[in-house]
């Protein structure tokens, strides 16, 4: 898969005056993206597949991802309560609500925004693993192996990346950003402002 690397003093961010740098551009995201339906396709055949989003982090990832699969799918989403501070995993996460499709017996594929200490995936597995899935999978567009607290790898990743805060593409600092079309690094002195706490 491909890795993402950091330009060393990239010129400023012409996408947005927050971004210290651009990691993944639009254009990178399509092409990964295309290749990643490529792969779900060799993975499942014409298996149905039940995808479950991981709210609202993997929304804009996904509404991309799965125009790219051609087996009938079935879509839920989940939401986990905020365990961090802005940038940094505190406590445990918990799943918010529940889903509305049953997964019994079905083939469930997990999609979220990014793999980071590994906690919030692990324990969705987890929670998805009791309900009897056929089977169960997960799909990330980024992952920082090198923050991993619980072992954890993903089926399927987009891009590997390093152990910098990303903003874009559906993720978020305090809500803001999702709507860039890049994934981009934010600028540190943002990354804790008093203001937005
Ligand atoms: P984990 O439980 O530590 O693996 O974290 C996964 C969740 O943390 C993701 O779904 C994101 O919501 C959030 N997260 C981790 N790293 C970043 C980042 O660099 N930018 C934005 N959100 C992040
Ligand atoms: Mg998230």
């Amino acid at each position: 898969m491909p890795t993402a690397k950091l330009v060393a003093n990239a010129s400023p961010s012409p996408i947005h005056p927050d971004l210290d740098s651009i990691l993944v551009s639009e254009g990178e995201i399509k092409k990964r993206i295309r290749k990643l339906g490529v792969e779900i396709a060799e993975l499942y055949g014409n298996e149905e597949i039940t995808i479950v989003a991981v709210v609202n982090g993997a929304i804009l990832f996904t509404a991309d991802l799965i125009r790219q699969i051609e087996n009938p799918i079935r879509l839920d989403c989940i939401r986990i309560s905020s365990y961090r501070n802005e940038t940094r995993s505190l406590g445990k996460p918990q799943v918010l609500g529940h889903l509305s499709l049953d997964l019994a017996n079905r083939h469930v594929l997990l999609i979220d925004d990014i793999l980071d200490t590994g906690k919030t995936l692990s324990m969705l597995v987890a929670v998805i693993q009791k309900m009897h899935p056929a089977s169960v999978r997960t799909c990330v567009l980024l992952d920082k192996r090198g923050r991993r607290e619980v072992e954890f790898e993903a089926d399927l990743v987009g891009f590997q990346i390093p152990d910098k805060f990303v903003v874009g593409y559906g993720l978020d600092f305090a809500e803001r950003y999702r709507n860039l079309p890049c994934i981009g690094v934010l600028k540190s002195h943002l990354q804790n402002p008093p203001e937005w706490a």
